[in-house]
């Protein structure tokens, strides 16, 4: 299948440009670069063996979108290219909006005159708010917490809408619980711009000795020791879901399967204890750890239902939390300093 990755530079995308590669897809790259880095593109070139196509461009340009349709044509889309941190979507959420929802826009649009009706949707748990019951299923009430989340669930929205107006659209909205870990190579891996937000690449920084100790948001939430539960899951299983979720579009004997949601998760629930002694056993020393105030906008426990995804196109998460560790720390000792070093 020929298949266009929209913010295939990225850290979920270049994981997911490997695996498609790896299964003898063709694809095309569309990234503006903002968060992510060439070198994860020649890498994934390296590691694959394989060749493929790349617009350095931004998904609100139409023109540049509209080219790269054109050319290649794609059979499937899997659409990752957004903004994703949550507390800069609070402070400023006109780029949210823009980038997320008017690119979005921007590239179904151009997709209206191709024949590609494919299309797998990079979504987030953070589409079901406050947790009303755990596991989460997909079944779980919806509702924004930050505007991050709000364009979420907006571009959900809009696939469910465009669905229902042509039943020839396959749609998999692909609701990520905590992606972490890297490769197994250790070429590729997660690499923020700036101070971590988020747990697992912030105590990687902190075993690498770029930052002193990891500041733990809260030790007196209800749960076993108090500190925040997550459904963590390795990105090499949620790329792979990505594949499976395009397959499924592909199966449908000619007619769409309309639009669907899926976990992508575990099923278990790790504290960020819990995170920061696995990480240490993989790398070997302690993670120190400072005992901070909860974060605004944090709920204790998080987990999946994620019998979803394995009922419909066969896929489930294989990989352990040590796993998660010990690749991740294997990526940030390779690169301590990310990719910016080439
Ligand atoms: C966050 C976002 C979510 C987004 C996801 C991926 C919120 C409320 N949710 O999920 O919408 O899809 O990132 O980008 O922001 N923690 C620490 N110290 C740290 C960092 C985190 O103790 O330095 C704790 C948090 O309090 C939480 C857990 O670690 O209990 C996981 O946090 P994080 O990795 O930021 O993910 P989420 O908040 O679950």
């Amino acid at each position: 299948m020929r298949i266009l990755i929209t913010g295939g530079a990225g850290y979920i995308g270049s994981h997911t440009l490997l695996e498609v590669l790896n299964a003898g897809h063709e694809a095309h790259v569309i990234d503006n670069l903002s968060n992510s880095s060439p070198t994860a593109l020649s890498r994934v070139k390296q590691l694959t063996n394989r060749d493929f196509g790349f617009t350095e461009g931004d998904i609100r340009d139409r023109d540049a979108i509209q080219s790269a349709v054109d050319a290649f044509q794609p059979e499937a889309v899997i659409h990752f290219a957004a903004l994703k941190a949550v507390g800069k979507s609070v402070v400023d959420p006109m780029p949210y909006f823009h980038n997320n929802v008017y690119g979005t826009l921007v590239l179904l649009d151009a997709l209206r005159e191709s024949s590609c009706r494919r299309f797998a949707f990079s979504s987030s748990a953070t589409v079901y708010g406050d947790p009303q019951y755990l596991p989460i299923d997909e079944q779980h009430p919806l509702s924004v917490t930050n505007p991050y989340g709000r364009t979420k669930l907006q571009m959900e929205g809009i696939l469910e809408d465009l669905a229902r107006s042509d039943p020839s659209w396959s749609i998999a909205l692909l609701r990520y619980f905590n992606p972490v870990g890297a490769h197994a190579s250790g070429r590729i891996g997660e690499d923020p711009n700036g101070i971590p937000d988020n747990l697992m690449p912030f105590i990687a920084q902190v075993a690498v000795g770029r930052r002193e100790a990891l500041n733990v948001f809260g030790d007196d939430y209800d749960t076993a020791d108090g500190t925040g539960v997550r459904d963590y899951i390795h990105v090499v299983d949620v790329a792979r879901a990505h594949l499976a979720a395009v397959d499924w579009c592909a199966g449908g004997d000619g007619e769409g399967r309309g639009c669907e949601a899926f976990n992508l998760g575990t099923g278990r629930g790790t504290s960020v204890l819990e995170m920061a002694t696995a990480f240490g056993k993989a790398c070997g020393k302690p993670i120190p750890i400072n005992i901070a105030p909860r974060r605004p906008g944090d709920v204790a426990t998080m987990f999946a239902h994620p019998g979803k995804a394995e009922q419909t196109f066969g896929w489930r998460a294989e990989f352990s939390v040590d796993e998660m560790c010990q690749s991740s720390w294997n990526w940030q000792s390779q690169n301590p300093q990310g990719y910016s070093a080439e």
